[in-house]
């Protein structure tokens, strides 16, 4: 059964002249590896957030037609009692900058112990045994020492692991992985996706990889829908979407990226 369906998805800001997102359709199996690429402004995270309804619905409305189908739940239509379940445990979500997640003022432990603890009744000391492993599991080297630090203490990859880190903590079905890598220079962004790919196949995790580079498409994906101005205009394998790209916008996403052909 496909893990999360997303099905005429339509999102219209208050006072917008058109819908920023038009009738997007998306689906992910269970395990799969699936990218959203698109330039800046296409729709890829306001599409993203509908999955855990973060976006501000005092601002925006969504389609009368639009479902987002969860393991047979429409989360557009979900209490706040269903979404709780289901954020943070089902699907996690992260994003280009830690620090909007990580708390200044608490070690990266604690806060991580308290991520596992609102999911599951562990002790505060298995919990910590718990934590130091997923803190060794995203390939961080000395987790012990890592557990007791600040987040202000360590580089900008290592935050990013301590949030991958976090988002796992629940073992959700599905990361959402918003320009997660982004900001990383290129061989941290290289080890991050490693870890991450390893991950999914361990804990068979289906990942929504969005980004706007191709190259992270092509090293991480199996299957790719490109957006272009809050539209899908082309999905599919990733190997025949950069073969035998058939969109327009798409052949220029390409040969941004040359060494990426053939
Ligand atoms: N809070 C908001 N209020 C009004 N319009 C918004 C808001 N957030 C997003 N939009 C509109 O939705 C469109 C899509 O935005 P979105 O953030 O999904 O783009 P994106 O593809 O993620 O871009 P980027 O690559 O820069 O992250 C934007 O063009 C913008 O016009
Ligand atoms: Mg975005």
């Amino acid at each position: 059964m496909t893990l999360l369906s997303i099905e005429n998805l339509s999102i219209t800001f208050e006072g917008a002249p058109a819908p920023a997102v038009t009738s997007v359709s998306i689906e992910v199996e269970p395990g799969a590896r699936v990218g959203i690429i698109g330039e800046s402004g296409s729709g890829k995270s306001v599409t993203a957030m509908s999955v855990l309804r973060l976006n501000d619905e005092s601002i925006m409305v969504y389609g009368d037609a639009s479902r987002v189908m969860f393991d047979g739940k429409d989360l557009l239509r979900a209490d706040d009692r269903a979404l709780r379940e289901i954020r943070g445990r089902r699907i996690s979500m992260i994003f280009q900058d830690p620090m909007s997640v990580l708390n200044p003022v608490f070690t990266v432990g604690a806060q991580i112990v308290d991520v596992l603890r609102a999911h599951s009744s562990t002790t505060r000391k298995a919990a910590r045994s718990a934590v130091v492993r997923s803190l060794a599991e995203v390939g961080i080297r000395d987790p012990d020492r890592v557990f007791d630090q600040y987040p202000h203490e360590l580089s900008g990859g290592m935050r990013q692991r301590v949030m991958i880190a976090m988002a796992i903590a629940s073992r959700p079905r599905l990361l959402i992985a918003d320009e997660a890598t982004s900001a990383l220079d290129v061989t941290v962004q290289a080890a991050v996706l490693g870890t991450l790919d390893r991950l999914a196949v361990e804990r068979d995790m289906a990942v929504l990889m969005i980004t706007h580079d191709m190259g992270v498409v092509a090293r991480f994906c199996d299957v790719v829908y490109v957006m272009y101005r809050g539209d899908v205009v082309e999905h599919g394998p990733v190997s025949q979407i950069l073969l035998a790209p058939q969109h327009e916008y798409t052949r220029r996403l390409l040969t941004a990226v040359p060494r990426l052909r053939g």
